[in-house]
């Protein structure tokens, strides 16, 4: 991290001398980067104001997912989802995030069976055993939610139903990582881990991301092990954790529509994602 001299204007923009303002507070950060922590770019801290906005964005999030949870069934094709929740979205008075993001071309990512994620609606039925990743993303007051869940379609196989669970078990498990103070790195530690153990794989070219005022925000999160310590976690940090798990390998091929992540050896996946908050004490889920 930059360390500024005393006598600088604070990177905060507060318009103080550094020594005035952050340095005493920074210096904590300097013995935590002597350790090998990797300080993030302070500027993605978010303020008790911001946080609300976070929050009640997540709240819209939260009840899209409560509606398709209770719509969804055999026979809906993924673009009623994307009806329901574009129509929900703006009832709501908020933004679908996808929705023309980097050309996405729908309000709502859809991924069934060995679809990993990036799935695009469209007018294909759910059959009956479908397991199927809903990810919602939502835009209110110009601050960002994220959060997804996977749904079974009436009756699914042994295999898929606890893939799925596994799924949002490790989601649980890489957020009982989250502490101020803790390591980032830790989050993906303890995912893989639990993951191999019952023989599932990892999806290693995609992960998490800070998210608040942006989409995609600082830092990325990863949900396998990295060896060294990773970033810092500070209060007031929001980001997502959404591992997602296969099957057979963890490799993906993306799809023609350079949308569709799929699993490369045709296997199942399955996918759970809340963003999260770093508190003082410990860690909030905010969707
Ligand atoms: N919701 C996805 C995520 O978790 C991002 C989807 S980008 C989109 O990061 F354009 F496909 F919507
Ligand atoms: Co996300």
């Amino acid at each position: 991290m930059k360390r500024p001299s005393r006598n600088d204007l604070c990177w905060c923009g507060s318009g103080k001398k550094y020594k005035k303002c952050h340095m005493e507070e920074d210096k904590k950060l300097y013995v935590y980067e002597e350790q090998g922590f990797i300080i993030p770019n302070l500027n993605i801290i978010k303020t008790p104001e911001q946080i609300e906005g976070i929050r009640k964005s997540g709240k819209i999030t939260n009840e899209i997912l409560d509606m398709v949870g209770e719509r969804i069934k055999v026979g809906v094709t993924t673009n009623e989802i994307d009806d329901w929740v574009s129509e929900y979205t703006i009832k709501s008075g908020a933004i679908a995030a996808p929705l023309n993001y980097g050309g996405f071309p729908k309000s709502v990512c859809t991924s069934i069976n060995d679809v990993i994620c990036h799935g695009i609606p469209e007018d294909r039925p759910l059959k009956n055993g479908d397991i199927i990743n809903v990810d919602v993303s939502t835009i209110l007051n110009g601050y960002y939610s994220d959060a997804s869940r996977m749904f079974v379609v009436g009756e699914a196989s042994e295999n898929a139903v606890k893939l799925v669970e596994a799924a949002k078990e490790a989601l649980y498990i890489g957020i009982n990582e989250v502490k101020p103070y803790g390591d980032l790195n830790s989050v993906g530690i303890a995912i893989e881990n639990y993951c191999n153990k019952l023989g599932y794989s990892v999806v290693r070219d995609l992960g998490g991301h800070g998210i608040g005022l942006k989409f995609h925000e600082e830092p990325h999160v990863d949900h396998f092990a990295r060896s060294g310590k990773g970033v810092l976690l500070l209060p007031g940090m929001v980001f997502t954790i959404e591992p997602m798990i296969n099957e057979g390998s963890y490799k993906c091929v993306t799809l023609e529509d350079d949308w569709t992540v799929v699993t490369k050896d045709g296997s199942l996946s399955a996918q759970w994602e809340h963003t999260i908050l770093v508190t003082e004490s410990g860690v909030e889920i905010l969707v």
